[in-house]
């Protein structure tokens, strides 16, 4: 029989994983709401000359299509939903694990889903792809999560990194932030360079 000083424990550890999730803040859009799961934001740069609107980018005449960024700020890119990793969680919080799908049908059949990629040969620099990580493990698809953080000393400017920690406690990542790459003329997004600051606008 479990002691009662067990269950206390065991009460005290879910109290506290409660308290932790509620203090991470909500991320913000640009009017200063709540981002919500489930409902479709644009991702842009924070800061003007940085290229325009997330979107599918086709790197190469192929598929799968990689996430990267229109070439100029402007009425085209995709917009995406987050899907909080926490379960029934409906506001998107800083610090926390999330999936990020681009809100577009494409020919490919890969889904439209983010995910950390492959090394650009150039650069070794690790590219965001899209597709569903397969990988059934007991760490769950950690390829397909990312955190956003808040810009220090900047309300309502975030960066996007790759560290699923969330999904996996106890797994040891290669973390990295979400930066542009310029490739052929294209803007993909890569982890392992400067960061891009972004802001959310509802869509
Ligand atoms: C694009 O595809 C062609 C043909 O498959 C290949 O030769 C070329 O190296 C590829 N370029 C890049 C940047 O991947
Ligand atoms: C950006 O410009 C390059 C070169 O003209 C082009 O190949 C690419 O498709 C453009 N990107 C987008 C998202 O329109």
């Amino acid at each position: 029989m479990m002691s009662m000083k067990l269950i206390g424990s065991i009460w005290l550890v879910m109290a506290m994983a409660t308290v932790a999730q509620a203090d991470n803040a909500a991320v913000l859009d640009t009017t200063g709401q709540a981002l919500q799961s489930g409902v479709d934001y644009y991702i842009k740069p924070a800061i003007t000359d940085n290229g325009g609107r997330f979107t599918l980018i086709d790197r190469n005449n192929s598929c799968p299509l990689y996430v990267g960024q229109e070439n100029t700020s402007g009425p085209e890119g995709f917009p995406v939903i987050f899907a909080p990793f926490e379960e029934g969680e409906t506001v998107v919080r800083e610090g926390r694990d999330q999936k990020i799908t681009f809100s577009a049908s494409t020919t490919c059949v890969q889904s439209t889903t983010w995910k950390l990629g492959e090394k650009q040969a150039e650069t070794q620099r690790r590219l965001i792809v899209t597709g569903s990580d397969e990988v059934e493990s007991p760490r769950g698809a950690t390829s397909n999560y990312f955190k956003i953080n808040k810009q220090a000393d900047f309300d309502g400017i975030y960066y996007l990194q790759w560290c699923p920690t969330e999904v996996c406690p106890i797994c040891k990542f290669i973390c990295g932030n979400v930066g542009a790459l310029v490739e052929n003329d294209k803007r993909l997004l890569a982890l392992d360079g400067s960061v891009l600051p972004v802001v959310f606008e509802r869509a």
